[in-house]
């Protein structure tokens, strides 16, 4: 079985499942992110997400406050679904084509992640009893960003008869909101002011504003039909129309391809004349050419990053599936990063959380740098907003990220879960010193990383407090949505201590080097370097004695442990049916805290302590957020867990593929997507980045045969090819000392070392 292909069978009318559908089989490419919706449209009365995104492209609406408080966030940005290019009617005769009359005898739908296109196969019978095999092929390209191409194959299986086809390009649409859903928009705002489409050419171009934000961008859809016969293209309010019309012979097929752009204001001066250009010279290399480039992309990307699995089929075609999902979402330039639920669906309202640099940025990190790079630049473009935000909440000096954001202003609007989640900081920190010790990419650490780094230790020595002779923090939230404003949560106290000590660090490496630049730029000294460390070795990291674990913060050990046994499974999660204060009063965690920090942070505990604080907190996590059980599954790994690990593990894997938490129809979970990688790389084969190097402690899941998967570390390819009883460690290009099991192992450039794994 080809673990790069991803199929179902069968046709489910059911409404959740096919909006599921609309995001599994989504196509992506890291700038434009289009729904996979039948082109036909859905029965009155079934909802569908008809969504089309361009990444970093937004409206910006009002953030209503129930009572308006200083500095409370009073608009927020939002994804705007865009053109609708997807769209087409077929007509057989007096027939429409819909799979929702006569029968379907076959329907087959497609991941193609080695090609990296969607498909969908149908074999139609109407209610007269014409039968019509149809065949769509879709994508996304990576090499022309702004290009997606549809194809829609239709054959006349036992008939002749007249066909129309009707190909529509939609300037007017509106974004998706649920009122019960706190994860999703809750109202419909109209963001889009479409201009009349313009016919040039056999294309249809349409220039939208949004106005709210002032951005503009224009789609472009060129129809080419492989049949002569009569075509009319005609322009009907903000929409334009092109029919195709012919006869048909029995046993022929017919194919209308539809080639589309999308450009935006934020990336093209002139985005009609850019359109035009990009979008004649796609028609004009030809959907073959483009499915080739897309195919060499992709041998490519999978040549670094494959994380292939011997020994499980179904496992293995679901980590390429969370992978290239990654791959597909991450935005490749300096005003986009990766959002929540990526270009898939409009959950978050295409925010960027955390989840970028924490659970994703390590699988660019090791994979493809330049993706690293890439999302630091767009944090440093944020840089001045987050200085900005920083004095909306109180602090004189510094820079504050905001929790969820399209351009980095502040779009939460609760925030005790919010804004106070001041550890997004050391996040980004955190990402930034990783991705230097993956690359010892002196220039993106003098150019951005410190500047990054600085700002954001300012902030907490601004915000913390000396305590006698510990430094602490208070009033903040850590990850754990369902505990709020605490004193000292230790996750946030690692965070920020990793932060001030890494100031401090590249200050010392920079000056060294000759290019101190960020810290003459923001007027750094020596002595405010100093008082970063000094904070940062005196942050408090509060311990328990009596249970002999860190707590989750200073208040947390107190509260009631939630009753778990008097609260029934359709209670979960439980932000949807219990009022905040209420879960903040109790031991109740939505996600891996504490237990994150000792994933991230291990070297600051021992394994006795951290092991007893997993016990503490399994028992208390509900895992009600999709950034947890990948986290468990690393710690469980480090602890010699393994049954945990896989279980833990396969509960991410197949998060999205088997709609876990029940919203997958709104997006992707990209964080958990991350976080696959992470169980595997970082749980199964023990994998740390340290400032020593990179160290390994691989073993092999219980059923599995093997697996293997390549990571780069300053510049080296490293193969690992991971067995029951040993590893092949292979250093590609140039030899490489690496660690494995806690000793030192120089690799000769080509050479395969086999070491013994460590028996539980
Ligand atoms: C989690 C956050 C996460 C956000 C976006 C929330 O449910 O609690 O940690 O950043 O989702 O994925």
């Amino acid at each position: 079985m080809n673990p790069l292909v991803y199929a179902m069978d069968g046709f489910n009318p059911d409404n959740r499942a096919l909006m599921t559908q609309e995001t599994i089989f989504h196509n992506a490419n890291g700038l434009i992110g289009i729904r996979s919706c039948f082109e036909e449209g859905y029965p009155e009365g079934m909802a569908s997400i008809r969504g089309t995104y361009i990444n970093g492209v937004y409206g910006i609406s009002e953030m209503k406050q129930a009572e308006k408080l200083y500095g409370f966030a009073e608009e927020k940005e939002t994804i705007v679904n865009v053109a609708d290019v997807q769209s087409i009617e077929v007509w057989f005769g007096g027939e429409r084509f819909t799979l929702f009359e006569g029968s379907v005898l076959n329907l087959s739908r497609v991941l193609d992640m080695e090609a990296g296109i969607t498909a969908r196969k149908a074999h139609w019978r109407s209610p007269e009893g014409k039968e019509v095999k149809v065949a769509v092929t879709r994508m996304a390209s990576f090499e022309r960003p702004e290009v997606f191409l549809l194809e829609y194959a239709l054959e006349a299986v036992n008939f002749s008869g007249p066909i129309r086809i009707v190909s529509k390009h939609i300037g007017d649409v509106v974004n998706y909101s649920n009122p019960d859903d706190p994860r999703v928009a809750s109202e419909s705002v109209k963001h889009l002011s479409p201009g009349v489409p313009e016919l040039l050419g056999g294309a249809s171009y349409i220039k939208t504003l949004i106005p709210r934000s002032g951005i503009s961008f224009c789609s472009g859809v060129k129809n080419v039909f492989s049949k002569p016969g009569d075509e009319t293209i005609e322009v009907s309010g903000t929409s334009a129309v092109h029919t195709f019309s012919c006869e048909l012979s029995e046993g022929e097929t017919v194919v209308l391809r539809k080639y589309c752009v999308f450009t935006d204001d934020r990336r093209h001066e002139d985005i009609e004349k850019s359109a035009i250009a990009i979008l004649s010279e796609a028609v004009d290399a030809g959907a073959e050419a483009l499915l080739l480039e897309q195919r060499t992309y992709l041998d490519s990307f999978w040549d670094r990053s494959m994380l292939k699995i011997e020994g499980d089929d179904s496992l293995s075609s679901s980590i390429c599936f969370n992978l290239y999902q990654l791959m597909a979402s991450a935005g490749r330039d300096q005003i986009s990063s990766i959002a929540a639920k990526g270009l898939s669906g409009e959950g978050y309202e295409g925010h960027y959380f955390w989840d970028a640099e924490m659970y994703i940025q390590p699988f660019f990190i090791l994979t493809n740098p330049e993706i690293a790079k890439s999302l630091i630049s767009y944090r440093y473009s944020c840089l001045g907003k987050a200085r900005k935000n920083a004095r909306i909440m109180g602090h004189k000096s510094g820079a504050l990220y905001p929790w969820r954001t399209i351009t980095g202003s502040e779009c939460s609007g609760y925030y005790p879960s919010g804004s106070a989640q001041y550890h997004i900081n050391g996040d980004i920190a955190y990402a930034v010193t990783s991705y230097y010790l993956a690359t010892k990419d002196l220039e993106t650490l003098a150019n951005m990383g410190a500047e990054i780094l600085y700002e954001t230790a300012r902030l907490w020595l601004d915000a913390g407090t000396w305590n006698g002779s510990r430094f602490e923090l208070h009033d903040m939230t850590g990850p754990d949505e369902y505990t709020c404003i605490v004193n000292n949560n230790y996750y946030t106290n690692l965070a920020a201590k990793h932060n001030l000590l890494w100031a401090e660090k590249a200050h010392k490496i920079l000056k060294e080097a000759g290019m101190g630049f960020a810290a003459e730029k923001i007027g750094l000294s020596d002595s405010e370097a100093q008082d970063f460390k000094t904070a940062g070795l005196a942050m408090y990291l509060p311990y328990d004695e009596k249970l002999g674990i860190n707590p989750q913060d200073d208040s947390f050990l107190t509260k009631k442990v939630w009753d778990f046994e008097g609260t029934p499974k359709d209670h979960y999660p439980l932000l949807l049916h219990y009022h905040p204060l209420h879960l903040y009063r109790h031991q109740v965690s939505k996600q891996a805290d504490t237990v994150l920090a000792h994933f991230i942070f291990q070297d600051a505990q021992s394994l006795d302590v951290i092991r007893r604080s997993f016990d503490y907190y399994e028992k208390i996590t509900t895992h009600d957020s999709s950034l947890s059980s990948c986290i468990f599954s690393i710690v469980a790994s480090t602890l010699g867990l393994r049954d945990k690990a896989f279980k833990y593990f396969g509960k991410s894997a197949y998060y999205d593929l088997f709609d876990t938490a029940g919203n997958t129809q709104d997006g992707i979970h990209t964080a958990n997507m991350g976080g696959v990688y992470m169980a595997a790389v970082y749980g199964f084969a023990g994998f740390r980045l340290k400032e020593d190097g990179v160290h390994f402690a691989p073993y092999l899941p219980e059923g599995w045969t093997r697996y293997s998967f390549k990571i780069q570390h300053e510049g080296c390819r490293i193969s690992v090819v991971v067995e029951k009883d040993a590893s092949v460690f292979t250093a590609l290009g140039k030899s490489k000392n690496i660690k494995v099991n806690g000793a030192e192992y120089a690799l000769e450039a080509g050479k395969p070392v086999s070491i013994p794994n460590l028996s539980n």
